[in-house]
Formats: structure tokens, C-alpha cells, sequence
């Protein structure tokens, strides 16, 4: 991660991920996704090639790529690859329109995921009338516009939530809403990054977050980057955290946000969101307008993706259960909104957090 201030008296700054996570190489004809394989950090840097839909459906389902925007990114460009091997026919629209749905089957919480793949969808809808090569160029166009759209959203993000990074010497921080889980600077991340810029010294726990732990290996991985400070924890020392006064707020990102607010984020985050509560410590979320589902009422209509048991049983490379046991393995939960402070957006901050608000910022 680089950072670094433009002006010294202006918020403006210049943030760099440490490492491209999600990228186009080549033409809509011929070109393909490449992805940062996450399974493999912090200890390997390595690149994943996605030529067709199912490596892309591959890389999301299996974690290579992940995080609501980062996926978001990902499926947008394997809807491009999924449209070169479409026949020039009448049946393409149906191919691409088939092709969003499969991609969307590879991981239902995250929003973003469906978002993008309906958006390069409507794009193909809209140019049928020109030649289906001109189509396909259309698609890796709007993939490139969702991508940078992306990265702007993160900046955004990070202004609004600087702050309120600038009034805590610490803060915590679950799962990885960072600059690994979208194409710029992250989410929950962003507002430390962006306050680092500008000279703060800030500390972040890190949540390890079982069974993946996303916390420890991405998001102290990347903080590490930029030479901010941070300091991991197991999941279970966080109410010991919040007690001893060690972090003066929380902020996670989100998968996806209900219309009242409700938001549904990595498993663990709604614990933590009521140890905060409970310590009247400060729980934001931390999302861009592409996270929000204004179709659902509330946080019980989000689905609940459920994981593997071998993530479980096999957490640390070996089995670490009995063989045969059961296991339940819901990836995600859902925090009620009243246990939210505020959603910090890239248009705003939303608070308190109510339907009327969030409507005010998002829209219908
Ligand atoms: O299962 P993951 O690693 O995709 O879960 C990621 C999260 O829960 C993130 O907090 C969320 O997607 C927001 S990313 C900006």
C-alpha cells in the first residue's frame, strides 16, 4: 500500500492497494480475468487466469476473490468472458442473461455480486441492435466502468470516515472489508487509510475471524503494507478487548443492507456488534450505495450463504474436529440496525439508522 498526501492542508490523497486484486487483461474478444488468489496470502503472492465463467463461479465460490465489492468487480468481468463463447445468434441474450444467473448462484449474501452481473447484463440488452462483436465490447466497457466506479466509491468512503478515525487511537475491525475486498481502498479500511494519510497514528484490531480468517491473513496482511499498526486477535478476546477500553469504536463492512438498515456481514460481526453495545463502544458498517438491497424490508429476507463443514473440521490444514462430525457453518450473519451507530457511506454517514434514512441517502 502506498500512501500519500498530495497537499498538506487538503483531505486529498493518493492511496494505492498493495496489490491489484481483480483485473482485465486484453480485448472483450479474446482477453481475460485475472484475479489475486487470496487463498493464498499472507504467505504467497499469487494470480489466478480466469478464461471462462466457470473459473470465475470457481474463484468466487472458493474464496480466490472475495469480499461484497471485489466479487462484485469479478463477476462483471466474467460476464465478458462467459459472452465470447455465446453463439452470434438469437440465443446470445439468453446465453448472457443465463450467464448472470449462474454466476450469481456462486455466493448469494453479497449483493454487489448480482448488482454487477445484472448491470453488464442490461448493457448487452441495450446495444442488441448493434453486431454482437460491438455487444461484447459494450460489456467490457461497463466491467471497466463498475471497476472504476469501485475504486471511486472506496475514496469516498474513506472521506466520510476519516473523522471519526481521526477521534480513536484504536479501533476494531472483523473479517476484511479492506483494500483486498474491493478495487480501491476498502471500505471499513478505508477511513484508516485516508486518516493515516493525513498523519494519524491509529491502531487496529484485527478480529482473526474463523473458520477462513480473513481477518489475520488479509486485513493485518494490508494495514501491515501501510505501516499501520495492528494487532490481531482470536475472535473470542474481543469482548476482553472492548472491556479493558483498548478501542474507542468498531467498524465492519457489509454484504448486504436491508431498506431499514439491517446489514448482514461476516459471521461474528453481529456478536461483536452487541459486545459493543453492551460496552458502549460505537459499532459503524461501513458500505457503498451497491451494497444496499432496497427490495428487502429487513435483514431477515437477506440469505444466509452456508459454507462447507471441512472449513470447519480442517481449519488450520489438519483436522481439528471429529471425523463424522456434524457441524453448522452459516457464513454470514445479520446485524439489526438499532446495534448500529451509523452506515457510513459514499454519499454520507447514515445516523441513526432507520428506513427513512437510509431511504433519504440510497433512494428507493
Ligand atoms: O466471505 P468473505 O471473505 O467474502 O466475507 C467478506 C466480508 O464479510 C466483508 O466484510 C464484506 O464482504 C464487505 S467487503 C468490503
Amino acid at each position: 500500500m502506498v500512501i500519500a498526501m498530495n497537499d498538506q492542508d487538503s483531505a486529498e490523497c493518493s492511496i494505492s492497494p498493495p496489490v491489484e486484486v481483480v483485473a482485465w487483461t486484453g480485448d472483450a474478444a479474446t482477453g481475460h480475468l485475472r484475479l489475486l488468489d487470496q487463498r493464498r496470502l499472507p504467505t504467497e503472492t499469487e494470480f489466478l487466469d480466469c478464461r471462462d465463467a466457470l473459473a470465475v463461479w470457481d474463484a468466487i465460490r472458493s474464496l480466490a476473490v472475495r469480499g461484497a465489492p471485489a466479487i462484485g468487480v469479478a463477476a462483471g468481468y466474467g460476464m465478458v468472458v462467459a459472452a465470447q463463447v455465446l453463439p452470434d445468434s438469437g440465443d446470445f441474450i439468453t446465453g448472457v442473461e443465463a450467464a448472470a444467473e449462474y454466476l450469481e448462484s456462486s455466493r448469494p449474501t453479497a449483493v454487489n455480486l448480482s448488482w454487477a452481473a445484472r448491470r453488464v447484463f442490461r448493457r448487452a440488452q441495450d446495444g442488441l441492435a448493434s453486431d454482437l462483436d460491438a455487444v461484447r465490447e459494450a460489456m467490457l466497457d461497463e466491467a471497466r466502468a463498475i471497476h472504476a466506479e469501485d475504486v471511486a466509491l472506496c475514496a469516498s468512503i474513506g472521506r466520510h470516515a476519516a473523522p471519526l478515525m481521526k477521534k480513536c487511537s484504536a479501533v476494531l475491525t472483523h473479517c476484511n472489508a479492506g483494500a483486498l475486498a474491493t478495487a480501491g481502498i476498502g471500505t471499513a479500511t478505508a477511513g484508516m487509510y485516508v486518516a493515516a494519510a493525513e498523519g494519524h497514528a491509529l491502531t487496529v484490531f484485527c478480529d482473526e475471524t474463523r473458520p477462513l480468517l480473513q481477518g489475520s491473513r488479509l486485513t493485518a496482511w494490508e494495514l501491515m503494507q501501510a505501516g499501520i499498526d495492528a494487532v490481531v486477535i482470536t475472535d473470542n478476546m474481543a469482548a476482553q478487548v472492548l472491556r479493558e477500553g483498548k478501542v474507542q469504536l468498531v467498524v465492519t463492512g457489509a454484504d448486504r443492507i436491508a431498506a431499514n438498515g439491517d446489514a448482514a456481514n461476516k459471521i461474528g460481526t453481529y456478536g461483536l456488534a452487541i459486545l459493543a453495545a453492551h460496552h458502549n463502544v460505537p459499532f459503524y458498517v461501513a458500505a457503498p450505495y451497491s451494497t444496499f438491497d432496497m427490495t428487502l424490508a429487513s435483514g431477515s429476507d437477506i440469505p444466509i450463504e452456508q459454507r462447507g463443514s471441512e472449513e470447519i473440521t480442517h481449519g488450520f490444514g489438519r483436522r481439528t474436529a471429529p471425523e463424522n462430525v456434524k457441524t453448522y457453518a452459516p457464513a454470514f450473519d445479520v446485524t439489526p440496525a438499532e446495534l448500529i451507530a451509523g452506515i457510513i457511506t459514499d454519499r454520507g454517514i447514515i445516523s441513526p439508522v432507520t428506513a427513512d434514512n437510509v431511504a433519504a441517502m440510497i433512494g428507493q
